[in-house]
């Protein structure tokens, strides 16, 4: 028989070679093409990291604009997407929505489905970065009753995003641009991390030989749990519900008990053991927007410290390596900024989706990357005999 190497979760299985992010989880260092996110984070935005992630260097000032150009082309979606909304109800949850219409998206593109084009690969990945924010900001606008918002191309990438979200038609409204700086920066953050579960599925969904918009719609769905992007919805829900800082040790007690069910939100990682250097800047952000909102006595932000420091000083999670994740801060800036809890998971998806895309396209390109079959070991019944219904 078949001998396989049995590793449930892939905790030590490394399924392709990969130029694109470098982790080490012990020292807490992410790199994107050799870049740490930290000065990322300081000197560089999100589209310049998409180009980053995309090519594999930092562009040229030209480079940067004509790429900044193509994406802007590619911002609105067609028309006919607006019918597509309208089958939903509007209470779905906007990742519900997404799976949908970006799966949709392949009816759409079907000229992606030539991923052996070169061109039609390029063209496949600026569209889904610029798309992905009008879609989520559709979904949004969907949700809340309210006409869609049109992208408009002289704001940023974040700044765009905004505007479709919270622009009424009826009314001026003006990009507030810390918060654009705010929301480039989680995008930053976010924008890829080497083979974690969403990009793990793009790359099994897409080596088949799938059309792209459909494996991004798979990683979308991945992309959803609250063990993956879900969780940064999960920890707003949770700080909410801890409410006051005197019931935090209940809270604690309770993440503690394994019988419970129930893990702090927002804390630890497959891959980092002593920090997540991401949720470093991300609190330095937090911090900086709350104070420039005038609302860093908000007192989600006074028990997310007061629970940092807690499970921090506790033994469980110090000798579990448990530390505060990205999205630990991601949901309060987003939540200050007025995003509905909803919307937090898919402007995660909105901001993986270069990840996704830069890792689908490398894949595609390494030759001499299989078909993702991963094998089992059985554990059934071994054969036996049918027996007649009428003998059961
Ligand atoms: N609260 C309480 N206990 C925890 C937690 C938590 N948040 N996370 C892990 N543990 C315990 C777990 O019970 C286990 O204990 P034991 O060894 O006694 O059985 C131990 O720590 C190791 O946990 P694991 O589930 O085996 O670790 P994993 O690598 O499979 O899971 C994780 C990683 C992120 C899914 C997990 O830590 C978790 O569920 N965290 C909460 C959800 C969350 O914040 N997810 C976002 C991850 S960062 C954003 C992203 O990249 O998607």
């Amino acid at each position: 028989a078949d001998v396989f190497t049995f590793d449930p979760g892939f905790t030590s299985t490394a399924a392709c070679e990969s130029a694109i992010t470098y982790i080490d989880g012990d020292k807490g260092e992410l790199l994107h093409r050799g870049y740490s996110i930290e000065e990322l984070a300081e000197h560089s935005h999100y589209l310049e990291v998409c180009y980053l992630l995309l090519y594999g260097e930092l562009p040229t000032a030209a480079q940067l604009a004509d790429f900044e150009t193509r994406v802007t082309r590619h911002t609105m979606v067609h028309e006919q997407m607006h019918y597509f909304f309208r089958g939903f109800r509007r209470d779905a949850h906007p990742m519900a929505t997404m799976v949908g219409v970006v799966g949709a998206m392949a009816a759409f593109y079907h000229d992606s489905t030539d991923i052996n084009d070169p061109w039609q690969r390029e063209v496949a990945a600026i569209r889904m970065i610029a798309k992905l924010p009008t879609i989520a900001a559709m979904a949004y606008k969907y949700s809340v009753g309210q006409p869609f918002v049109y992208p408009k191309n002289s704001l940023d990438y974040a700044g765009n995003f905004l505007h479709m979200c919270f622009a009424i038609p009826a009314e001026e409204y003006v990009v507030n641009p810390i918060l654009a700086k705010a929301m480039d920066r989680i995008m930053m953050l976010h924008a890829d991390h080497e083979q974690n579960a969403s990009t793990s599925t793009v790359r099994l969904a897409g080596s088949s030989g799938a059309n792209p918009f459909a494996c991004i719609a798979a990683g979308i769905a991945c992309l959803w749990g609250p063990a993956h992007g879900g969780a940064n919805q999960a920890c707003l829900e949770m700080l909410k519900e801890i409410g006051t800082v005197d019931r935090i040790p209940e809270y604690v007690a309770k993440a503690k008990d394994k019988d419970s069910g129930f893990r702090l939100m927002g804390f630890g990682h497959r891959v980092y053991k002593n920090f997540d250097p991401r949720a470093t800047v991300m609190k330095q952000s937090a911090d900086e927007v709350l104070a420039l909102l005038g609302v860093e006595n908000n007192p989600l932000l006074q028990v997310a410290k007061e629970l940092e420091r807690i499970a921090l000083s506790d033994e469980y999670f110090i000798s579990k390596k448990l530390y505060p994740n990205v999205d630990f801060y991601s949901g309060i800036i987003l939540e200050a900024m007025g995003f509905p809890t909803s919307m937090f998971t898919p402007i995660f998806a909105i901001s993986r989706t270069v990840g996704w895309i830069s890792q689908w396209k490398e894949m595609i390109a390494d030759k001499g990357q299989k078909i993702g079959r991963p094998r089992q070991l059985y554990i059934g019944e071994p054969h036996r005999a049918y027996v007649d219904v009428r003998n059961r």
